[in-house]
């Protein structure tokens, strides 16, 4: 459905742009930082962290590359083991100096800081302790580092996001470590308990400690789409949203799991420990909004109980085609969609999806929702005249903004735009190989040469979206 007339972009809406900590930032055992799970865990057939984009280096440069671009927000991460390097206990002074500098940067260019608290990155030394998110030992240790953000940057930061893809972290095992012993399914559905009462213990303790501050989860969500119109397969897909998204969103916001996925992990033999006083907990941690990372939407059918488990085998090396399709057996399976265009990745390129999952989750939890993560990973050229010439990135982000406008007029509180990514970063699954930023890093994955920062065309491009209040997309 489309409209007569084209609005503008509210007046506050955030024109931002995101990264991670571990993927910008580099300086990964300097000043006193130690190891993340996901520094030790990325695929070493690309580049490692240890210098990323050299962002800990640059801060106020690339700061001045987002004031040009005329960012009014910024999305990033706090690396939580530069800010405790054990995990607890003592804090890393020229950690939190690093990120007050950065936010007082950012605020001295109007570019208000939208912080991530967890973005994949548990310090390693709590893995190794006590086995990491499988242990409710890391909920204090959650809680302590949240409070020490909330004291030494509450004062600046007036929007948090408590876990970046809980729900990726469950779907892609390759961001977690998990034990030998236990059924996989079993542990997953552990941390994702584990995981969801530290997200509301987040939220508990910034109401308590920054009252004027909104906070809440940012999430990847991808809608699903029937294979066909067999009825089957519609139901296929209305499962394969259950157990993708509904699962963690309701959690989030009701406080509940849907009666449906509680009764097939019991049957399973794979349902979480619940305490006395979880569900509760759960229920008195409202979110204020709702972060939506979107890539890309899904298409299911019907798997017969009959067919074998198969996990997602993910495309890394950007040869298409690559991708292999999960299977649960008696609920579904995954397939390709004929009517969209896929990046070298396999990712299929749906901007109507996005509109159609914002008035969904609009629909069912009324609550403003704002974009933390969208954009296109690719493999760009840098021309000899130092242009990446990237028009296939403006034409993603430019249609996706076009759905977003469609989706505010159709009665969505959508409050910013955060695209993927500010500038090249390490790609968790394919490193440099595979970039999404506005701004060129001059570095490949075995060469850091001299990391110059080389503003691509959708630079220029999403200055002037920015510029026209997304008039002109
Ligand atoms: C999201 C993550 O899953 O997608 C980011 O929050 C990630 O950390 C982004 O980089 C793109 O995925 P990838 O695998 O292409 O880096």
């Amino acid at each position: 459905m489309r409209y007569k007339t084209i609005n503008p972009f509210p007046n506050d809406f955030f024109w931002s742009a995101a990264t991670s900590a571990y993927q910008y930032e580099g300086g990964y055992l300097e000043d006193g930082r130690t190891l993340s799970i996901v520094d030790k865990n990325i695929n070493p057939a690309y580049a490692d962290t240890s210098v990323a984009s050299d962002h800990y280096h640059r801060s106020k440069e690339d700061v001045a590359l987002m004031k040009e671009l005329g960012m009014t927000a910024y999305r990033f991460s706090i690396s939580w083991s530069r800010i405790l390097p054990e995990g607890r206990g003592e804090v890393n002074q020229k950690g939190i100096d690093f990120y007050k500098n950065l936010i007082n940067e950012l605020k001295a260019n109007n570019i208000e800081p939208l912080v991530t608290i967890y973005h994949f990155d548990l310090p390693a030394c709590l893995q190794e302790e006590y086995g990491g998110w499988s242990s409710r030992k890391v909920l204090d240790d959650f809680v302590y580092f949240c409070k020490v953000l909330f004291e030494h940057l509450g004062e600046q930061v007036k929007y948090w996001f408590t876990i970046n893809e809980q729900s990726n972290m469950f779907l892609l095992p390759y961001l977690m470590e998990f034990e030998d012993d236990t059924p996989l399914e079993k542990q997953k559905y552990e941390m994702n308990h584990i995981m969801t009462l530290a997200h509301a213990k987040a939220i508990k303790l910034c109401r308590e400690m920054v009252p004027d501050a909104k906070i809440g989860p940012a999430i990847g969500l991808s809608p699903n789409y029937p294979e066909t119109c067999r009825p089957e397969d519609i139901q296929a897909a209305k499962v394969a949203d259950d157990f993708r998204t509904y699962v963690f969103t309701d959690l989030y916001v009701y406080g509940s799991y849907r009666k449906n996925i509680w009764r097939y992990m019991e049957e399973q033999g794979i349902n979480p420990t619940i305490e006395e006083g979880d569900m509760a907990l759960l229920q008195s941690a409202k979110p204020d909004f709702i972060g939506v990372n979107y890539y890309q939407s899904r298409v299911v059918k019907y798997a017969p109980s009959t067919m074998e488990v198969k996990d997602m085998a993910i495309n890394a090396d950007g040869n298409k085609g690559e991708t292999e399709f999960e299977v649960l057996p008696g609920l579904y399976q995954g397939s390709s969609n004929p009517y969209l265009e896929k990046t070298d990745w396999d990712w299929e390129i749906d901007p109507i999806g996005l509109r159609t999952l914002l008035n969904e989750l609009n629909d069912r939890y009324h609550l403003p929702i704002i974009i933390t993560e969208n954009g296109m990973g690719a493999v760009d050229h840098l021309s000899d005249d130092e242009k990446v010439h990237d028009q296939y990135r403006i034409d993603y982000l430019s249609k996706h903004l076009e759905q977003c406008r469609l989706a505010i007029d159709d009665g969505v509180q959508l409050f910013g735009f955060c695209p993927w990514s500010f500038m090249d970063l390490i790609s968790t699954t394919s490193g440099f190989r595979k970039r999404y930023g506005f701004v060129y890093v001059n570095r490949t994955d075995n060469d850091v040469k001299d990391l110059r920062r080389i503003p691509k065309d959708s630079f220029y491009w999403y200055q002037n979206v920015i510029k026209t209040n997304g008039l002109e997309l």
